[in-house]
């Protein structure tokens, strides 16, 4: 009999999603992979076997001290937080409070608010200020279930700031137990002393930000924010056009404030993913249909900002694009880094179906950050990263909301907290 160092057992409900080296799509979606009554075996870290609980424990030796046994309960893959900006410094409390009465957000931004006043926060905070105040974040995400998750920069707007905080990703990834994979955003914003002159911004990003970060590989991807009044179709095209020729895979913040044309810039530059698409149109949904890019929605920041328009998920779903979801975690647009709060608003918001939203979260979010080699579902020879729920189904898991209902985490084969 073999030896595992954790085993799962009697999960009332065991949702693998196992399947095909590739995002879901259409009614693949849905497809949660589930084994009831199922158990996980976990060997240096991995996943190495995962079935029925007959069948795992018939291999692997039962001991009491490798033993949880999540009879009624729920057990999936780890959360995975598909879009976040979690390095970041102060609050926006106040912005919240004027959006209430009134105030837009780009008309906050456009009044010198916005993401520039984060701007001025974290240029004054050292790389390990930066460090210190995202710890315990990244604690409560894992806390709550999510155990990998991408990190943008864009925060920093100069090559020293951007790269302080990129390597703040870095050392936050060491000091903490969740995954964390970096994305460059120089191109977040035009910093003020570039207002009158903004290509020459753009010009700074091509061709000094992105050289560097790729040279000290501090990033995986390149995101910009196309949107009226930030970077143009063709500003963002030849940012990330110079990011893919520097080895950075393409990423998108798409559609969310006005519908530009972006998904279909997403589609004709091979983007990994096209984040936000609340605004997206039935030309933008067409143009993605066939292509690699995964539709990353962040209900939350509808939400957060008090909005109506929320992403078309039923749309991309009928139409096959594959979609993952993410918090969009940033002082801004969206304070929350509870991916189960972004699962309940998934179904009550976007309509997706519990399965659909658990796949959006794990397995698809996976294929979003570049992660699905490695994390995003339970099949043998992955990352044992998993989730014991005190709910009892996936449906429970979407149905209640508002309290945090993960047991227990398991990182990489290790209990988190023990
Ligand atoms: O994804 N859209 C641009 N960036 C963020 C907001 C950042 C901020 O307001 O600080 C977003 O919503
Ligand atoms: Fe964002």
């Amino acid at each position: 009999m073999a030896k595992a160092d954790l085993l799962i057992v009697h999960a009332a409900e065991l949702a693998t999603m196992r399947g095909p080296a590739a995002p879901r799509r259409g009614k693949e979606q849905a497809d949660l992979g589930l084994i009831p009554d199922g158990a996980v075996a976990v060997v240096d870290g991995r996943v190495a076997a995962v079935g029925a609980t007959d069948a795992v424990t018939a291999e692997y030796k039962v001991t009491k001290s490798n033993l949880i046994d999540a009879g009624g309960k729920l057990v999936t893959p780890g959360l995975v937080d598909a879009h976040t900006h979690l390095i970041f410094a102060g609050s926006r409390e106040d912005e919240f409070e004027r959006r209430l009465l009134g105030a837009s957000y780009m008309e906050i931004a456009n009044a010198g608010g916005g993401i520039l006043s984060t701007v001025d926060r974290v240029r004054a905070a050292s790389r390990t200020e930066l460090v210190k105040l995202a710890r315990p974040r990244a604690r409560a995400m894992l806390e709550h279930g999510t155990t990998t998750a991408e990190v943008k920069s864009g925060y920093g707007l100069t090559l020293e700031d951007e790269i302080k905080c990129l390597e703040a990703v870095r050392e936050l990834a060491k000091a903490e137990r969740l995954d964390l994979i970096p994305t460059f955003m120089g191109a977040h914003e035009v910093p003020r002393e570039y207002a009158s002159r903004r290509h020459e911004y753009i010009d700074l990003v091509v061709k000094e930000m992105i050289p560097e970060v790729s040279k000290r590989r501090l990033a995986r991807f390149c995101d910009v924010f196309c949107e009226v009044g930030v970077f143009s179709i063709d500003q963002s095209r030849a940012i990330l056009e110079a990011g893919k020729a520097a080895g950075l895979q393409p990423k998108i913040h798409a559609e969310e404030f006005k519908s530009i044309g972006s998904a279909e810039l997403a589609a004709e530059i091979g983007a990994v993913s096209a984040d936000h698409l609340m605004l997206i149109s039935d030309r933008g949904i067409r143009s993605l249909r066939r292509t690699a890019t995964i539709a990353v929605l962040l209900p939350g920041t509808t939400y957060f900002l008090g909005g109506t328009m929320y992403a078309p998920a039923r749309k991309l779903i009928e139409e096959g694009v594959p979609v993952a979801l993410g918090t969009d975690f940033n002082p801004g647009s969206c304070m929350t880094l509870n991916m189960q709060a972004i699962l309940s608003l998934a179904c009550a918001q976007l309509k997706m179906t519990p399965a659909e939203a658990l796949v959006a979260a794990t397995i698809n979010a996976a294929h979003a950050c570049g992660a699905a080699e490695f994390v995003g579902s339970l099949e043998p020879g992955k990352r044992a990263d998993l989730l014991v729920w005190t709910a009892p189904s996936a449906r429970y898991a979407c149905y209640q909301f508002g309290v945090n209902q993960v047991e227990t985490v398991v990182k990489a084969g290790k209990v988190v907290g023990e």
